[in-house]
């Protein structure tokens, strides 16, 4: 990654903290612009505000323990005021794909659960449709190669088990996932809920309709994209 990609990731994510206030429970997502976010949170409580993060992932979570961002989970009836994650594509309607880092199912219960969601992204990740990067989806394990072939017969031009070091990848839900190629995407939320007909299919990359305001990393500076 370049410097100029991650200075565009530093500038969403450092950005979104401004929607932060004093005794608010916060969705952590994951990703490496969502790590600014962490960090910049970190100096907030440092400084003295108290907020509580549920975190989307262990890698998340490490993160903010990293930072001194204290903790909690959704026992006692946790309310989130507000989401941050990232995204690999951001279309006009804040449609979503995610899962590129391979949290899909923590980060969709975290935002679904949040009153609010704000996506920071740089700004390749801003498309005007939904579909090149690819569908995560979560699948069960057992039985995984039957549900690739249901899946493949739904329109998909490639489909691919994720591995990571030649090895297969395994989701923090101890899941495989499978990466899929649909061609640009007409509508999303028809593939997703068809999607989800499938038996084995956990849950889908796909997000739609949750997000509330999309923070967009520049060159010279941030945009804040509202509905
Ligand atoms: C994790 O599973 C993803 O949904 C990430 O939020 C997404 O891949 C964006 O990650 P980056 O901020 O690292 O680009």
């Amino acid at each position: 990654m370049t410097d100029q990609v991650e200075l565009r990731k530093k500038r969403a994510g450092e950005k979104a903290v401004e929607w932060i206030e004093d005794g608010m429970t916060i969705g952590l997502g994951s990703g490496s612009t969502v790590y600014w976010t962490i960090k910049k949170l970190g100096e907030l409580v440092n400084k003295g505000m108290k907020i509580k993060g549920v975190p989307s992932s262990i890698r998340t979570e490490g993160w903010a323990n990293q930072f001194g961002v204290p903790l909690t989970d959704f026992q006692q009836g946790t309310e989130l005021d507000l989401a941050i994650d990232g995204a690999d594509e951001v279309d006009p309607s804040f449609h979503l794909i995610k899962g590129g880092g391979g949290s899909l199912v923590r980060e969709k219960i975290v935002n679904a659960a949040s009153k609010n969601l704000i996506i920071v992204v740089d700004e390749s990740k801003v498309v005007s449709n939904l579909g090149e990067f690819g569908v995560p989806i979560e699948v069960v394990p057992f039985g995984w190669e039957v549900t690739e072939r249901r899946i493949s017969q739904m329109g998909c031009r490639s489909i691919q088990l994720r591995k990571s070091e030649n090895e297969i990848y395994v989701s923090n839900n101890g899941n495989y996932i499978l990466d899929c190629h649909f061609g640009y995407i007409e509508n999303a939320m028809n593939l997703h809920a068809q999607l989800k007909q499938v038996v084995g299919v956990v849950e889908t990359g796909l997000f739609i309709g949750m997000t509330d305001h999309v923070i967009v990393g520049k060159d010279n500076g941030v945009q804040v994209l509202r509905k």
